[in-house]
């Protein structure tokens, strides 16, 4: 059985978009000490890697979050599997998600963190699906738009598998629909 259709991005295209990334947050935070918060699991290899080139003082935190819900309403339920150990009252905080797909996630994220009381909240993404986009939330930072395709690798699982690849590839149909 093949397994994968195609490598989407390389290694060495993810690692020149993650380098100008992080050159773009260094210059914007300049002095702000910002907070990023890596969504685990997806993105762990991507933060890491942002972060590695950032350079301007900053600090990290990690949530768990996943959404479900919303099939006919339009709200959605964020469940929290884990919660930041900071409190981020009056800190510039940037959510490091690996890919928006519905926008579900991410949006209910940034609501609830805004209740905290942050300075500003900021969104980057590595991948961003548009085609699938259900809810609008808006995309600071962004690596690259992607057709609408079930991808895995660089952080990105299907069943906890694949995650670990150096590349992001499109996963062949028959794996998920066998
Ligand atoms: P959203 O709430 O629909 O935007 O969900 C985004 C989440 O769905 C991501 O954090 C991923 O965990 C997952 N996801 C969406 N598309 C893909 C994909 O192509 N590959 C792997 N995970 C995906
Ligand atoms: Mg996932």
């Amino acid at each position: 059985m093949k397994e994968f259709d195609k490598v989407l991005i390389s290694k060495e295209d993810i690692e020149i978009k993650v380098k100008e990334i992080s050159k773009k947050i260094s210059a914007d935070y300049k002095g702000l000490n910002p907070l990023f918060v890596c969504i685990l699991k997806g993105s762990v290899f991507f933060t890491a890697d942002l972060l590695r080139n950032v350079d301007t003082p900053a600090q990290i935190d990690f949530m768990v979050v996943s959404s479900y819900g919303s099939g006919t309403t339009s709200s959605g339920t964020l469940n929290i599997k884990k919660d930041l150990a900071v409190d981020i009252k009056d800190k510039h905080v940037i959510i490091v998600e690996d890919i928006i797909d519905s926008g579900n996630t991410l949006a209910l994220l940034k609501e609830m963190l805004l209740k905290r009381n942050p300075s500003s909240v900021k969104i980057c993404t590595l991948l961003d699906k548009p085609d699938r986009r259900v809810r609008d939330v808006k995309v600071d930072y962004c690596g690259f738009q992607i057709p609408d395709e079930f991808v895995v690798g660089y952080g990105l699982d299907y069943d906890e598998n694949y995650r670990t690849l150096p590349d992001i590839r499109v996963l062949s149909r028959e794996v998920y629909e066998k």
